[in-house]
């Protein structure tokens, strides 16, 4: 095959040589702009798999490698006078330079032709080729013919950066932040060789314009940087290695996707291969690794389908749709560490705690958990658990293991929750004229007993035409409220944990069947009228609601004062308003579905007015000493639909009405949403809200294991987890996470401690198979 590599970067060097090495009877060309030996970037980071990988395909050019790499283990924060330092990341890097002149020289020795200072313009000066790669970085000019073929979806993230070096060397991988009177600037460094560290500077749009940095040359930038770093450089200098770059050399990070990596251009197969396919950002390492990644993929297919002509479609094929999945992972780590460094000024920097930035910086990618950081440093988790444990008012104690933080209590008012796990509101569907009965004494107090710290009952209807279905809970008159009496004691008597009751209005999602009967679905018989804040049926056969008239409006404001004040007679600790999920009040906040043209429709002030109006008029005879929250959809996933940046919003309004906390839901108001799943999926927007708004908050959605409760915790991304579908499949989840994570110091129902022992002894067993293999 005659196969010319356009770009001699690490993708084009490494396939070149690669495929030379494996077939020296190919013809390989490595065609490079610039002159041999000859190339700028300072230090690149790799991963041990890839090392691992590269070893097996050419152990040469390995061993060269490893011998000039720099390894090291730890990480240091340098954050508002405070230098903190954690172990057991392992890194290696090493000098883009020296790697590039590793791989030519390897490419030169097995007989790839290498041909510098040659702009190549189009695939099409290469009639002969078979395969063509295009090796040519993110500016692609390959790629840019292309553009309806490869549909490349370029996002500009707003953050500036520079690239910059010095000659100081850094033990550990070292983050340093920075205020000014103008926003904060972080350094990410790293030294990759033994008289070089990488010095990237990063700080907002806003920042950069602020201090006119875009009006400065190089120099001018250097100068401002040193300044501001001057700590952390000691003395040292910044050098830039792009004095070839006109104007500001600060830049803006483009996050690349291709829609396809391969095209057939009438003479040769053209594929694409590292930065001219996708981009990762600098966050979490290089791109170098998924460049060196492209390559070994690319030939380990043809290696697999065979090194002939006839075969490169189907290999192109093979390689894309393999590549795909692991670029599309570590894109994903790399987006959400590029946004937590995009809003750590206004989101982290000024509310954290020293010894909590770290730990959310530390665990920014989502790919590393709170058992994660255990494996890599045991000893620096086990004092920021103590550290937190103490801020959640706990005694430390120095023998045995101390409390995770979703195990320490919360406070909130008068009202101290045992633990940081809710169960979060379910409707059950089995309630006759909204009554509590044994059905729900069982369930709700299973739970408590099962170690949740606060329990909710299902969303608890404020009048008879308030109900989702006629199995929905009710609180409108004193038979209901003495249910909720007799389920509230019977959990205050056997349990610590709390009651919360969720009050709420169905709107226009009410009169419907039974879960199991048809979600949605209007009733055969037996429909009440519906109202909603604009006349739009939820699905299309579903029954129009009524657009809230002032007696409306009125009436349903007196049901949920009614339904408060019963509430507080129960002994109920928490209340939460539902103000989610397209229900009635969500129906006022959400621009989808409520389309009034009075007072209550139209801007944020106007969409909130009555669901703020509910809060009010709740709190005002809701016993002081107890809190309420309320739960908001913070995404309706939907074009024209609410955003987090609306959720932020209006969770401010109700921090500011007296909400104590924001349940972070999303969704199902519009049902031509498309929500995106995933494990912990509502947590970035509890995150937002906590952070940006300053208002407590729960977490809630795909929240499974105690992992990921404690990751979300610690990091001050909410305050509490609600974990909805896992108690439905184990009541007493809470107390079997503990016991799975080794802590085995939470109290069980004194009545069930010879189980506790038992399941204890078996997990660890267990645990112990799996390790030695041994049953
Ligand atoms: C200048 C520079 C500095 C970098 N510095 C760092 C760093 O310090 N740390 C880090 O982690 N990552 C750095 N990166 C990013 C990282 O190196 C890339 O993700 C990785 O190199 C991707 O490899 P690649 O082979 O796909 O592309 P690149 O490394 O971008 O290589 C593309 C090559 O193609 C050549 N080329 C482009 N167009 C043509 C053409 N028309 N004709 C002929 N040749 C052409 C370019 O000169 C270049 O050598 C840097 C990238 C660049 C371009
Ligand atoms: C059967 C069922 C009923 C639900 N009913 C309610 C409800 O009454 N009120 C509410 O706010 N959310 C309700 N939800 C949503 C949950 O509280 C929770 O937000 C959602 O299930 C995501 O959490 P999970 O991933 O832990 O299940 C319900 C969820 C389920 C599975």
């Amino acid at each position: 095959m005659r196969i010319v590599c356009i770009g001699g970067g690490p993708a084009g060097l490494y396939f070149g040589l690669l495929m030379k090495k494996l077939h020296p009877e190919h013809s390989i060309t490595v065609v490079e702009r610039n002159r041999p030996y000859d190339t700028f970037g300072w230090g690149v980071v790799f991963s041990d798999a890839t090392m691992e990988a590269m070893k097996i395909w050419d152990p040469e050019s390995a061993a060269e490698i490893q011998d000039a790499f720099n390894h090291w283990d730890d990480i240091e924060v340098w954050f508002k006078g405070t230098r903190q330092r954690t172990s057991g990341h392992g890194f290696v890097g090493i000098g883009r330079k020296k790697l590039l002149n590793i791989l030519q020289r390897r490419c030169e020795a097995l007989g790839v032709e290498l041909t510098f200072e040659t702009d190549a313009n189009s695939d099409l000066e290469y009639p002969d080729a078979d395969l063509i790669i295009a090796s040519d970085g993110f500016n692609s000019k390959i790629r840019n013919r292309y553009p309806e073929v490869f549909q490349p979806d370029l996002i500009t993230r707003p953050n500036r950066y520079i690239w910059l070096g010095t000659h100081k060397l850094y033990d550990a991988f070292t983050f340093d932040f920075r205020k000014t009177d103008h926003g904060w600037f972080q350094a990410h460094i790293y030294k990759f060789d033994d008289q070089t560290s990488t010095f990237i500077v990063e700080t907002t749009e806003e920042a950069y314009e602020k201090h006119g940095l875009g009006e400065l040359d190089q120099q001018g930038s250097i100068d401002f940087c040193q300044d501001l770093f001057s700590e952390v450089l000691d003395g040292a200098e910044l050098m830039t290695n792009a004095r070839h770059m006109r104007g500001s050399a600060w830049l803006n990070f483009n996050r690349l996707i291709c829609g396809k990596w391969s095209h057939f251009n009438g003479q040769s197969h053209v594929v694409l291969m590292g930065d001219a396919a996708h981009t990762a950002h600098f966050a979490i390492g290089s791109g170098t690794k998924l460049a060196i990644d492209d390559a070994i993929e690319l030939t380990n297919q043809f290696n697999r389908l065979g090194h002939d002509k006839g075969k490169i479609p189907e290999v192109l094929e093979a390689y894309e749709e393999i590549r795909r999945v692991d670029v599309a992972r570590i894109q994903n780590a790399a987006r959400n560490a590029m946004e937590w460094f995009e809003v750590v000024g206004r989101r982290y920097a000024d509310t954290l705690e020293p010894e909590q930035f770290m730990y959310s910086m530390l665990t920014r990618s989502q790919r590393i958990s709170h058992e994660n950081l255990r494996l890599r440093d045991a000893n620096w988790l086990e004092g920021y658990e103590r550290w937190f444990a103490g801020k959640a008012g706990m005694v430390s104690t120095t023998n045995g293991r101390c409390l995770p933080p979703m195990f320490t209590p919360y406070t909130v008012r008068g009202v101290t929750l045992p633990n940081r796990i809710v169960m979060s509101p379910m409707a059950m569907y089995s309630a006759k004229d909204g009554l509590i009965d044994d059905f729900h004494l069982v369930h709700i107090g299973s739970r408590a007993m099962g170690g949740a710290g606060l329990v909710f009952g299902e969303m608890t209807c404020v009048s008879p035409d308030a109900r989702i279905t006629p199995g929905c809970l009710g609180l409108w008159n004193e038979e209901q409220a003495e249910g909720w009496r007799r389920l509230v004691e019977f959990v205050h008597i056997n349990t610590p944990a709390k009651v919360g009751i969720q009050l709420g209005h169905a709107g226009r999602k009410g009169s419907t069947k039974l879960a199991w009967e048809g979600t949605d679905q209007p009733l055969d018989d037996g429909n009440w009228p519906l109202i909603s804040a604009s006349a739009l049926p939820y699905l299309k056969h579903s029954q129009m609601p009524k657009a809230m008239d002032r007696a409306d409006l009125d009436r349903v404001l007196t049901d949920h004062i009614r339904a408060a004040e019963l509430a507080a007679t129960t002994g109920a600790d928490w209340l939460e308003l539902h103000c989610a999920h397209g229900y009635l009040l969500s129906s006022f906040l959400s621009p989808l579905t409520n389309t009034r043209t009075d007072e209550y429709g139209g801007d944020h002030a106007a969409r909130a007015r009555y669901p703020l109006e509910v809060f009010r008029a709740i709190r005002a005879v809701w016993p002081d000493e107890k809190p309420i929250s309320v739960r908001l959809s913070c995404h309706d996933w939907f074009d024209g639909g609410n955003t987090p940046e609306d959720a932020a919003i209006f969770a401010a309004m109700f921090k500011e009405a007296g909400a104590d906390m924001i349940d972070c839901s999303s969704g199902q108001v519009w049902k031509e949403e498309t929500p995106v799943y995933g494990r912990l999926f509502q947590t970035p927007f509890s995150d937002k809200i906590r952070n940006e708004v300053g208002i407590p908050t729960i977490a809630v959605g795909a929240i499974s294991e105690a992992d990921h409760a404690n990751s979300i915790i610690a990091a001050g991304r909410a305050d509490l987890c609600a974990v909805a579908r896992p108690h439905l499949a184990d009541p007493a989840w809470t107390l079997h996470e503990a016991a799975k994570i080794g802590i085995n110091t939470v109290p069980w129902p004194k009545q069930y401690y010879a189980g506790k022992t038992q399941y204890e002894t078996n997990l660890a067993r267990e645990k112990q198979a799996a390790a030695t293999g041994v049953k």
